[in-house]
């Protein structure tokens, strides 16, 4: 449907379709559009039916002897049956929608269960920011996990006997967004001062993309959605990861760089920790993304830029665009709430190595 949706952070066309749902709600959600579409379509040819039949059949002509003024056809005043007809038709198909709507709505709409063991069920909190998404991982399977990531939602699939359901609590720190993946769940806002929920799941892993679908500012259209359906043993991998602090780490063969120690040095003393968190150091911004573990995602700026696309090494420095973001970010995103420093070329470098150490 909208296959640009992406495109720029990766060359992979991303089928973003309502017609091809994946997950429970955005299964009942497409089951409800065909209805809707179905009865829609059968009175739009009905009624054009009878209107082109009737311009045709009715049409001027003189042959006939009916020119205009001539004569008029019969003219009908009220009629009992016809009146009660065109009453009842449109009533009957608005209640048989409203029932519908209700039992798709009563489906979508599952409030959060309590979190306990064994239940294989991942619940995350999202908070809509301008431009991003920030993801606190609560609970899975029962168990704590309280950690805070950005952009990219990882859960777990779906299996024959085992399923894995997501719940999402959904906030807003600034104004009002909308979480949208198409192939897994309908659109949920993200309002200010509000609370609201949503949940799916999938027995199909992969990726699957999505869009910010309230406008929120300047750049609405570049808060993109990524979500990313691991088999078990991957999100679990993940999650412990995850889990782990990154820096300092005592012994760490990459500390023996002397630019990477430079760039810690640099990062933990300008202003990026007054909006970002590395746990384990005192950077401990929440204004902006935590950045623990940014090496683990595959693009930077809420799916704007490749982070490090595949199949290129981790470590390629002369990734022009990840050298820009940090320079001015401004030029890529710009709006966002990340100015530009004015750092060094070689500070810049330094950082991104320090950077470049977060997996
Ligand atoms: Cu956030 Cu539109």
């Amino acid at each position: 449907m909208i296959p640009l949706l992406l495109a720029s952070a990766e060359d992979i066309t991303q089928n973003v379709s309502i017609f091809d749902p994946v997950s429970p709600p955005a299964e009942s959600i497409r089951s409800l559009a065909v209805l809707v579409l179905a009865i829609t379509a059968f009175i739009f040819i009905v009624v054009e039916g009878i209107l082109i039949y009737c311009i045709i059949r009715f049409r001027r002509r003189a042959a006939t002897g009916i020119a205009a003024g001539e004569t008029e056809p019969p003219q009908v005043y009220g009629s009992k049956p016809i009146e009660i007809a065109w009453t009842a038709a449109p009533a009957l198909v608005v209640f048989v929608l409203i029932l519908v709507s209700a039992r798709t709505l009563w489906e979508v709409n599952v409030p959060p269960p309590k979190p306990r063991e064994g239940d294989h069920t991942l619940f995350v909190t999202v908070v809509g920011r301008q431009w991003w998404w920030e993801y606190t991982y609560d609970y899975y399977n029962g168990r704590r996990l309280g950690f805070t990531t950005a952009n990219e939602l990882h859960i777990p699939v779906s299996e024959a006997g085992i399923e894995r359901p997501v719940y999402l609590t959904l906030k807003s720190a600034d104004v009002c967004h909308s979480f949208w993946v198409p192939r897994l769940a309908g659109k949920t806002d993200c309002i200010p001062g509000r609370i609201n929920s949503m949940w799916f799941q999938t027995d199909r892993p992969g990726l699957y993309v999505g869009q910010c679908a309230e406008y929120c500012g300047t750049q609405h259209a570049n808060m993109l959605l990524r979500v990313v359906v691991d088999s078990p043993s991957d999100f679990k991998r993940w999650l412990d990861r995850q889990q782990k602090e990154r820096w300092p780490i005592k012994n760490d063969p990459r500390l023996g760089d002397e630019r990477v120690r430079a760039g810690a040095r640099d990062f933990l003393s300008q202003s990026c920790v007054k909006c970002h968190a590395v746990r384990g150091t005192r950077a401990k911004g929440r204004y902006g993304p935590d950045l623990t573990h940014l090496m683990s995602r595959r693009t930077l700026a809420s799916g704007m830029i490749a982070n490090y696309p595949e199949g290129r090494p981790l470590d390629n420095l002369e990734d022009s665009k990840r050298l820009a973001w940090v320079t001015d970010p401004q030029k890529i995103k710009s709006g966002c709430l990340m100015p530009a420093f004015g750092l060094s070329d070689r500070e810049t470098g330094n950082i991104v190595r320090y950077l470049l150490t977060l997996r």
